[in-house]
């Protein structure tokens, strides 16, 4: 089972895939990790023997997915996006429909959508003063946040939290999620029909 990842951060869900791949706990193999900018993702990975790639944002504009595909290849069997900050259009989401996965720091539909990401995601709970919060693996469609869900696990969120303390908080159940979410495809669990994501 053979993954792609694209990151644009400082790439920790990356390095615990990295992790439990080295542990034998699960039985994939990353082929390539992009990235839309400089990143420090790129360093965990090439420390890892892993390829690497660069697709700058800034260069390729309004080509950067097809610029992404290009170099993905079209034949891996899962694309995780893990903390990628741009936004996919066009053939890759065709070529590779339910196979692309998100993972988001909140409880989708809450605090999603353009422009939330990082740590006004997490504000924006605090703001709101939601008692319970954490985060989504989604299906990658068209829109912003907008694809099937495939889990979630949420968090307490605590009235002495600062936006820092949750998106900790979050951040360790991300890990769980996304190595979860990868083992069900690898075992080839998942069905989904219409928006519903059947898991067997
Ligand atoms: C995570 O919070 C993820 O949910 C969001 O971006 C962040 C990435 O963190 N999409 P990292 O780069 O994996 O440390």
């Amino acid at each position: 089972f053979r993954i792609g990842v694209l990151v644009s951060g400082s790439g920790t869900n990356l390095q615990y895939i990295i992790d439990t791949i080295k542990q034998n706990k699960l039985d994939i193999k990353i082929e390539k990790v992009i990235s839309d900018r400089e990143a420090y993702a790129l360093e965990r990975a090439k420390k890892a023997n892993i390829k690497t790639i660069l697709v700058d944002r800034k260069i390729y504009k309004n080509k950067l997915s097809d610029k992404i595909l290009e170099e993905l290849g079209e034949d891996l069997d899962l694309i995780v996006l893990a903390g990628f900050l741009s936004i996919l259009r066009g053939r890759i989401l065709e070529v590779y429909k339910n196979r692309i996965i998100n993972i988001h720091p909140s409880l989708i539909p809450s605090f999603c959508g353009e422009g939330m990401y990082g740590l006004k995601v997490h504000q924006a709970a605090l703001d709101y003063g939601v008692k319970v919060s954490g985060c989504t693996v989604h299906i990658v469609d068209s829109g912003t946040d907008t694809g099937p869900i495939i889990l979630q696990k949420t968090v307490p969120v605590y009235a002495e939290d600062t936006a820092e303390t949750l998106q900790e908080r979050i951040h360790q159940q991300e890990y769980i999620a996304l190595e979860e979410t990868i083992r069900l495809f690898a075992e080839n669990r998942i069905k989904i029909e219409e928006r519903k994501v059947y898991i067997k």
